[in-house]
Order: structure tokens, then C-alpha cells, then sequence
């Protein structure tokens, strides 16, 4: 099968009088990408020639033989890097591995793969390497949910105003702000969860569409390469990529909501916002204008968004009307994923490093909440308790503010006695009202931004990250 040492390696060939056009080599190769699979097609490999032991097609000693070279191949793959595959020509990282295997035991590695195609080794290899990229991605989430907690409890008597349409709101605890941000990132970590589970499915044993002619056993192959089930059928086995797109998807809404903290925090980090100060180590400056302080972290976070976004998209597009079942097409799904990982993964740790280092100014960020009659809300819940209907103590408030507004008066300025000409039935128990504390402190539903809610919401995301 092969010609020279010179030659790379090559799964096919005999059928063709002539080699493929350089033209068609090089928009086909994938080993530029793939390589990332190396390792997962080692450990594929290695327990493939175990299952053709026990399928007798390799003896004790030539599946020893491979399994050792191919250890040897993975460590100096480990030590090289992306160094190990410079100049190869090899079409993909199959190939490549099976050509180094083949120049250590020789023949042996033209054994290896028999049974097996590329269709469901790529299957596996995508599997594999996307289970352990779940588990790193997790960790970094991990580090971002740890430092919005620790952030809640540090500035645990913060107020921010909160806000609909941008329009200041309602008072709320910045504590119970950030807790809103968690519940998003707990979810993409369950949403990673669900997305593992359906990575962790054992393709190897589909052949290239029909299921293997040899007797492999794959339950074990599953337990041995440390998967919780194998493929129920083989003509999907080796189409599917559901998992993948799952992942895009977890991915993207992860960056979805990576971008709105990072929306809110260069607005709130703003001069016409003042609230925070965002750390010098994740700001940068201008090359004309020596006064800036710029927030390109948060800015990044959000721009690399809608990348990860179009990957979604690509893959989704690329899967749409493929018939069963692999087709070359498929290829296409690993770079967006590839991508996808590779800019999640910093973005988190980045958005974790500003939510540990950022600063607040609780002063700026009271006085937000106190001015704007943010407690119109409480006042109108006020006449309400005492019996009127609700919609017309709406009306008198939202009265009450409008004349307030006209004469340039603020809560903090009002008396009973101007509250008392809107209704009779404001009394004294009101007036504390008008600092948004109270308003606040009033609701202590669960899930409610109440301090004693807000203790309760800490102590159990507490508990469920210890959990993890
Ligand atoms: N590089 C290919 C991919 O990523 C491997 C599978 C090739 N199979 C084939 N029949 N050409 O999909």
C-alpha cells in the first residue's frame, strides 16, 4: 500500500488509476484541524485492537505490540503539541496515526484497521474529545459561578437601581443582581451536563454504515474506552451529530448570556453610569486618547457572541438535508466546534477574572436607586394593603409622581403631608417607603430580592456549588 517512506500513509488508493488532483488534497485534508483528535484516536485505536484480539484477527502479542507503539506515538504527541503533525500529508488524523504506527511495527498497522472506518472513527474520536472539552468547560463555569457568589457575599448590602427598558425600576439588592447571573450559568452547566450525556454514546462497531462483519464486542469497547452506552444503530451512529450541535447550542446561549453581563457591566462601569470600576488588569487604553480606560474584555466577550452564534448556524445548515448516511459534508462539523471551545473556554475565565477584580462605587449606585421615584411601586402597594383597589391607587401615585416630577421633588423631599393630598389614607407607616430600602425589604418571597430571600438564594447556590 505504500510506496516510499516518502509517501503519506493512505487508506485507499487501489481502486484509482490515478492519485487525487493537489487542488482536491488540499481542500479536502483535515489534518490541520483534526488534529485535536489525536489522542481520542489513539485511545480508539488501542482499544480497537483489543477487540480484534478478542475478535481473533490480532494475536496477544501483535495487539500488545500495537498497544504499545501507539502509547509510545501518544506520548511524543503529548510532548511535541501542535509540533508533532508540522508537514504532514496525511489526509486526516486517522491517517496519521495509523502512518506513525506504521512506521514503528510496520505491517501490523495495516491490521488495524480492519472492520473499522473512518466514518465511525470520527464518530468516536469527535465523542471522545468533546466529553473531556464538556468537563474543562465546566471547570472554568465553575470558577465564574464561585466568583459571583463570593462577589454577592462581599457587597452583600449594595443597592442597584433595577431596570425594565433601561428605565430605572424597582431598588434591588446588587447582591440578588448577581444571583440572577448565576441561576443563567447554572443553567448552561446543566444544559453542558445533558449535552455530555448525549456525547456519551459508543459509536465504534457501526463499519462505515452497516455495522462491523467482525465479531467486536462493543459493550466492552464502550466500558473500556469509559462510555455509558453504545449506538443502537449503526446508519446513525455514523450521521449523528446531534451532540454537536447540542454543544454549539449549549455554547452559544452560554455566550448569550456572557454577553449581557458583559453589556450591563460597560454601561454600569460607564461615566454616566459610575457604579464600577473595572480593574486596570482587564481594561486597555487608547493609542490617540491618553486619558481612556477602556472595558475591551467585556467588549470581546460580547463581540465573539455572534462567531459562536454562526457556528451554530454553520452546523445546523451543514446537517440540513444530508441524505443518510455519512457524507463528506460531515467534516465540516469540527472546526466550529473546535472554535466554539476554544473561545468559551477563555471567555469564562476572563468574565470570572472581571467579576473578581471589579470594585463598586455603593454610594453612586444608592443614590441611583433613591432618585426617580423608583418606590412609586411601594407607595400604590401601600393603599392597596389598606384597602384600595389597586389600579386606582396606581392612578393616585402615578399622580402623585407626575406633579412631583414637574416641581423637582424627589421622594427623599416629600412629607406626609404632601403624600396626604393625593390620599387621605397614607399615614406614617409610609414615609419610610421612600427609602428603597424598605421597598426592598418588603419582598421576601422566595426568589423575591429581600435580604432574608437573598440569604436564603446564597445558601443554596453555596450548597450547590460545593455540590459540583
Ligand atoms: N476527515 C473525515 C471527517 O472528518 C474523516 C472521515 C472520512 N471518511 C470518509 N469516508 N471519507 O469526516
Amino acid at each position: 500500500m505504500r510506496k516510499s517512506p516518502k509517501t503519506p500513509y493512505k487508506l485507499w488508493g487501489g481502486r484509482f488509476e490515478k492519485p487525487p488532483a493537489k487542488s482536491l488534497e488540499a481542500f479536502s485534508q483535515s489534518l490541520s484541524f483534526d488534529y485535536r483528535l489525536a489522542q481520542a484516536d489513539i485511545e480508539g485505536t488501542k482499544a480497537y485492537a483489543r477487540a480484534l484480539e478478542r475478535a481473533r484477527i490480532l494475536t496477544r502479542r501483535e495487539t500488545a505490540r500495537a498497544v504499545r507503539a501507539l502509547a509510545g506515538l501518544s506520548a511524543e504527541i503529548t510532548k511535541a503539541g501542535a509540533g508533532a503533525f508540522a508537514g504532514a500529508e496525511e489526509e486526516d488524523i486517522h491517517t496519521f496515526v495509523l502512518g506513525k504506527l506504521r512506521e514503528r511495527v510496520g505491517e501490523l498497522a495495516d491490521k488495524l484497521h480492519t472492520g473499522r472506518s473512518r466514518n465511525e472513527q470520527v464518530a468516536l474520536d469527535f465523542r471522545i474529545w468533546l466529553k473531556g472539552t464538556i468537563r474543562a468547560t465546566q471547570e472554568n463555569l465553575k470558577r465564574l459561578l464561585t466568583a459571583l457568589v463570593a462577589k454577592a457575599e462581599k457587597d452583600s448590602s449594595a443597592l442597584l437601581p433595577g431596570y425594565t427598558h433601561l428605565r430605572r425600576a424597582q431598588p434591588v439588592l446588587w447582591s440578588h443582581y448577581l444571583l440572577a447571573y448565576l441561576e443563567m450559568f447554572r443553567r448552561d452547566h446543566e444544559r453542558l451536563e445533558t449535552c455530555f450525556q448525549s456525547a456519551d454514546v459508543m459509536p465504534l462497531g457501526s463499519g462505515a454504515l452497516a455495522g462491523s462483519g467482525f465479531n467486536v464486542d462493543r459493550r466492552k469497547l464502550a466500558n473500556e474506552l469509559g462510555f455509558a452506552c453504545i449506538s443502537r444503530n449503526s446508519l446513525d451512529a455514523v450521521s449523528d451529530r446531534d451532540f454537536a450541535l447540542e454543544f454549539l447550542f449549549a455554547a452559544t446561549v452560554c455566550f448569550l448570556h456572557l454577553s449581557r453581563l458583559a453589556e450591563d457591566w460597560i454601561l454600569y462601569s460607564s461615566e454616566e453610569f459610575g457604579f464600577l470600576e473595572l480593574a486596570e488588569e482587564v481594561s486597555t487604553g487608547s493609542s490617540l486618547m491618553p486619558q481612556k480606560k477602556n472595558p475591551d474584555s467585556l467588549e470581546l466577550i460580547r463581540g465573539k457572541t455572534g462567531r459562536v452564534l454562526g457556528h451554530l448556524v454553520a452546523l445546523a445548515t451543514t446537517v440540513k438535508g444530508l441524505p443518510l448516511t455519512y457524507n463528506r459534508d460531515l467534516q465540516e462539523d469540527k472546526e466550529p466546534v473546535f472554535d466554539a471551545a476554544e473561545q468559551l473556554g477563555p471567555a469564562l475565565e476572563l468574565a470570572a477574572q472581571v467579576v473578581e477584580t471589579t470594585t463598586l462605587h455603593p454610594e453612586e449606585m444608592a443614590k441611583a436607586a433613591s432618585v426617580g421615584w423608583l418606590c412609586a411601586t411601594d407607595l400604590a402597594e401601600f393603599l392597596a394593603e389598606k384597602g384600595v383597589p389597586f389600579h386606582q391607587g396606581h392612578e393616585i401615585v402615578g399622580r402623585l409622581v407626575r406633579e412631583s416630577l414637574r416641581a423637582g421633588k424627589q421622594p427623599q423631599d416629600c412629607t406626609l403631608e404632601d403624600l396626604q393630598r393625593y390620599s387621605p389614607v397614607f399615614d406614617r407607616k409610609c414615609l419610610p417607603l421612600l427609602s428603597p430600602e424598605t421597598g426592598i425589604a418588603r419582598r421576601a418571597v422566595p426568589g423575591g430580592t429581600a435580604p432574608r430571600a437573598v440569604r436564603q438564594a446564597l445558601q443554596e447556590a453555596r450548597a450547590w456549588l460545593r455540590s459540583l
